[in-house]
């Protein structure tokens, strides 16, 4: 294990550590991660669960010892959870303190449009927004995060998203890892500068390098010799993973964005692109006590030494284990069949990056113009295209859980075998997806979820009537 990360250097240091020389990240698996507070509701009418969050700026310990100004839900960095049930509402009203709009997205979330969070429909300073969550769902790892125009990448790259945890009937009759034993994990990157303050460029894929892990950088995580179920959440703006343990070992995924796999399956790989969820069991009981597994990363940008190691989980006792992960965890409706077809077309300008700007389908994303109108109640395919040579990107749509159908011409993987709400697209990737819009009617947005590049007009809106 190398020894400091020196932090980049930037113009606007600040005053918290003034004098103090520079900050420097502190070397990998100095720093314990935690888990992430899980939110109470407060008291409320019956039969929901009520929540009041306050979104507000404070300073979190990031680096030891410094203190990094951050924007949050409740004072939490990263966000908290949120533990939902299907088929039990949540209502969440969000305080904002901020001297910016905000507006607060369930990403995977199937809700009205007016409780959607889309991107104009903010709420200002010093006011109040009521969300109502129906849960009418199957369980599924979900996150919220703000997504005002042109500030969502900011907003996000500062703090604001956290974790949805939303459990079905179904899902909690499986004898999975649980309590103390089913961790979220948010990774995510961050640039700080010589103060230890959060650096936000716009479209900076290369110089946030430092990787934090609930918060922290390149964290450790003591573990007991048996099995953990891992809520894992890509939520940076712009950065993929691609993880893998350093002794190649296996693990079992059992979910991805929209819930559970049919069938689980072992992987000595895990890809994450911005906003994917990755649900994954790991059996640390073939490791004696006292082992150190890292959990690398594969993928830039930043070097191996910088972006390489997001985390590592030193396994220092032995547990009981009733856990098990059964052969088969859900039930997959059928497709019904698709009546429409459309090819969507995602790109951005490669070369003089001065004022870069993001295109669905050669047009840069304007609210009022609408790009797709869909019938009600109807199935429909997508192909959805990266047309750039080096630019990655990816594809969320709101409202609805897809199936993936084919990655470049062939079937997908068992990682993309489950529902998606968001789809990676590495330069020059076609995908084709199946989506059924039989719930609500109204505008909702599709995007990529490199924040940078949907803040640069790379989103586009479907209209459900
Ligand atoms: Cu995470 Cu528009 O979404
Ligand atoms: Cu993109």
């Amino acid at each position: 294990a190398g020894g400091l990360t020196p932090l980049l250097a930037s113009g606007s240091a600040q005053a918290d550590s003034a004098g103090a020389g520079p900050v420097t990240v502190p070397p990998p698996f100095t720093v314990r991660m935690p888990t992430l507070p899980v939110l109470s509701p407060i008291s409320g009418p019956a039969g929901q669960d009520t929540y009041a969050v306050t979104i507000k700026e404070a300073a979190r310990e990031i680096i030891p010892g410094v203190r990094t100004k951050v924007l949050t839900y409740d004072g939490h960095f990263p966000g908290p959870v949120l533990r939902a049930r299907t088929g039990r509402k949540v209502v969440i009203r969000h305080r904002n303190t901020l001297t910016m709009p905000v507006a607060v997205h369930l990403h995977g979330g199937n809700v009205s449009p007016d409780n959607d969070g889309g991107p104009m429909d903010t709420f200002a300073p010093g006011t109040s927004r009521t969300y109502t969550y129906p849960n009418q769902q199957p369980g599924a790892g979900l996150w919220f995060h703000d997504h005002a125009h042109h500030m969502e990448s900011e907003h996000v790259f500062r703090g604001l998203s956290a974790t949805y945890l939303l459990s079905d009937d179904n899902e909690r009759s499986l004898p999975l890892p649980a309590g103390q034993y089913e961790v979220p994990i948010a990774l995510r990157d961050a640039r700080f500068d010589e103060s230890g303050q959060l650096v936000y460029v716009m479209d900076d894929a290369f110089g946030r390098t430092t990787i934090l892990a609930n918060g922290r950088p390149t964290p450790y995580f003591e573990v007991a010799a048996r099995k953990y179920r891992f809520r894992l959440l890509n939520s940076s703006n712009m950065r993929f993973f691609q993880l893998r343990l350093s002794d190649g070992g296996q693990m079992i995924q059992i979910g991805s964005d929209g819930g559970l796999l049919e069938r689980p399956f072992t992987t000595d790989t895990i890809g994450l692109s911005p906003a994917e969820r990755a649900d994954v069991v790991i059996d640390f009981s073939r490791y004696p006590v006292g082992t150190k597994i890292v959990l690398e990363n594969t993928l830039g940008p930043g070097t191996p030494d910088q972006v390489g190691k997001v985390m590592r989980f030193d396994v220092v006792r032995t547990a009981p284990d009733p856990s098990r992960v059964p052969n088969a965890l859900r039930t997959l409706a059928a497709l019904p069949p698709a009546t429409v077809q459309r090819t969507v077309v995602l790109s951005m300008d490669e070369d003089g990056r001065q004022e870069p700007q993001g295109f669905m389908d050669g047009q840069v994303w304007d609210h009022h113009r609408i790009d797709q109108t869909i019938t009600h109640g109807t199935s429909e395919i997508w192909t959805v295209t990266n047309a750039n040579k080096l630019v990655p990107h990816n594809f969320h749509m709101h409202l609805v859980q897809f199936r993936l159908l084919e990655r470049n011409g062939a079937p997908v993987g068992p990682a993309e075998a489950g529902l998606k709400d968001t789809v990676r697209l590495f330069p020059g990737e076609t995908v084709k997806l199946h989506a059924t819009f039989d719930t609500y009617r109204g505008t909702y947005v599709y995007h990529c979820h490199l924040l940078d590049h949907s803040a640069m007009g790379m989103m586009a809106n479907f209209r459900i009537r």
